[in-house]
C-alpha cells in the first residue's frame, strides 16, 4: 500500500482531509447560503477536471488520506464523473482511504450508482425541511421530492447517507423531532449545523441564528440521549437517540470551537487553497500548477501554504455591524 507521511502545521496538527469545491455554482438558492442574484465566476477561471484531478493527487502525495468533493453543487459540473472515475485510482492503490461528496441531492438519481461504482461508500446530502413549501422558501429554486428521490436512489445503490440540516430559528426548529424520526427510520445519521456567518445574503443572520446547545436540551426532552465516542473525522459531537438507536450529530462553530483538533484544508474551484473556513487567508496553487508540468512547484507551494496554517477562527454573528465574518459565500469554499 503507499501511504504517504502527513503534512503537520504549526500547531502539530495533521493535515489528512481536503476538501474540493469543483464549483461555485448550484441549482439551488438557500437563502443562508446564497444571495439570490449571485454572480458567479466565470468559467474560464476554473480549473479543468484535469488540474482538479492533478492538484488532488499532489495532496494525496503529501498524506491527504480523505477527500471530499464539494461545492456549489458538484454534480451539476459538467462531466463530474470523470473527475470521480479518475481519483478512483488513489483508492485502489490505498492511497486514498475515502472519497465523499457533499451535495444537495437534486442530481442524485442521475449520479448514485455511478458515485457508488467509483468507490464512494458515504455521501452527505443537505437537507434542511421535510415539507415541500418550506423546502421551496428556504432553498428559492429546489423540489423536495426530486432530493427525495435522489437519497433513495442513493440508498439504493448502497451509498451510506447522512443528512446535514442547518438549524434556523423559526424556519425548522418544530420539524427537528419528525426528521430526526424519518432519518433513523431509512438508517440515516443527521447532523444539525448552527449557520455561519459567511458572505453577504438578504435578511440577518442574527435572525436565523438558533444555538444547537439550546436545540440538544430541546431534543433531550423527547429522546434519552447518550454521549457517542463515534467520529467521522470531521467537527461533528454525536449522540445517540435510545429509542431510535440512531446518531444526531451537532456541528457547532459559533458555540463551541473545535479549531485545536482541524485536521483539513479546502481547496476552491479556481485552485485557491484555504487553509481555515473562517480567515481569509489564502494561497493560489493554480499558478505553481500551471507552471510546470512537474509537480515541484506544486508541492512547495502546498508546504507553504500549510505552514501558515492559522490556529483558528473567530465567527461571531456581528449585531452591531451585521457584517459577515468572512466574505466569501460558503458555495466557493464548500463548508
Ligand atoms: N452556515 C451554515 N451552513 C451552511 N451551509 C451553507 N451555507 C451555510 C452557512 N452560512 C451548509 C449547507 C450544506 C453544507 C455544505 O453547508 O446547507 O449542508
Ligand atoms: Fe446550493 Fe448548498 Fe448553497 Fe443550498 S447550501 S445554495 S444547495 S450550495
Amino acid at each position: 500500500m503507499s501511504t504517504h507521511a502527513p503534512m503537520i502545521d504549526p500547531f502539530g496538527r495533521a493535515v489528512t482531509y481536503l476538501r474540493v469545491s469543483v464549483t461555485d455554482r448550484c441549482d439551488f438558492r438557500c437563502s443562508y447560503c446564497m444571495s439570490e442574484h449571485m454572480s458567479f465566476l466565470p468559467k474560464a477561471d476554473l480549473l479543468t477536471l484535469e488540474e482538479l484531478d492533478r492538484l488532488c493527487s499532489a495532496f494525496i502525495r503529501r498524506g491527504v488520506r480523505k477527500l471530499r468533493i464539494t461545492g456549489g453543487e458538484p454534480l451539476v459540473r459538467r462531466d463530474i464523473m470523470s473527475l470521480f472515475r479518475g481519483l478512483s485510482r488513489h483508492l485502489d492503490s490505498g492511497a486514498l482511504e475515502e472519497l465523499t461528496v457533499t451535495t444537495n441531492g437534486s442530481q442524485l438519481t442521475r449520479y448514485a450508482r455511478e458515485l457508488a461504482d467509483c468507490g464512494v461508500r458515504r455521501i452527505n446530502v443537505s437537507l434542511d425541511t421535510l415539507d415541500p413549501e418550506k423546502f421551496r422558501a428556504i432553498t428559492r429554486w429546489g423540489a423536495l421530492d426530486k432530493v427525495l428521490a435522489g437519497i433513495d436512489a442513493a440508498r439504493d445503490a448502497g451509498l451510506k447517507v447522512k443528512l446535514n440540516a442547518v438549524a434556523l430559528k423559526d424556519f425548522n426548529e418544530d420539524e427537528f423531532v419528525p426528521m430526526i424520526r424519518w432519518a433513523h427510520g431509512n438508517d440515516m445519521d443527521i447532523t444539525f449545523i448552527e449557520v455561519m456567518p459567511l458572505g453577504e445574503v438578504e435578511g440577518q443572520r442574527a435572525d436565523q441564528y438558533l444555538p444547537l446547545s439550546e436545540v440538544r436540551q430541546r431534543l433531550a426532552q423527547e429522546f434519552s440521549l447518550d454521549e457517542s465516542a463515534y467520529r467521522t473525522g470531521g467537527p461533528a459531537r454525536y449522540v445517540t437517540a435510545r429509542e431510535t438507536g440512531g446518531r444526531i450529530g451537532f456541528i457547532t462553530p459559533l458555540t463551541h470551537n473545535f479549531c485545536e483538533s482541524c485536521n483539513r484544508v479546502r481547496l476552491t474551484c479556481t485552485g485557491t487553497l484555504f487553509m481555515c473556513l473562517g480567515q481569509e487567508d489564502a494561497a493560489d496553487l493554480r499558478k505553481p500548477l500551471r507552471a510546470s508540468e512537474s509537480d515541484e512547484a506544486l508541492l512547495a507551494a502546498i508546504d507553504s501554504a500549510i505552514a501558515r496554517k492559522p490556529k483558528g477562527h473567530d465567527f461571531v454573528i456581528d449585531r452591531q455591524t451585521r457584517a459577515p465574518a468572512v466574505s466569501r459565500h460558503m458555495s466557493m469554499t464548500g463548508g
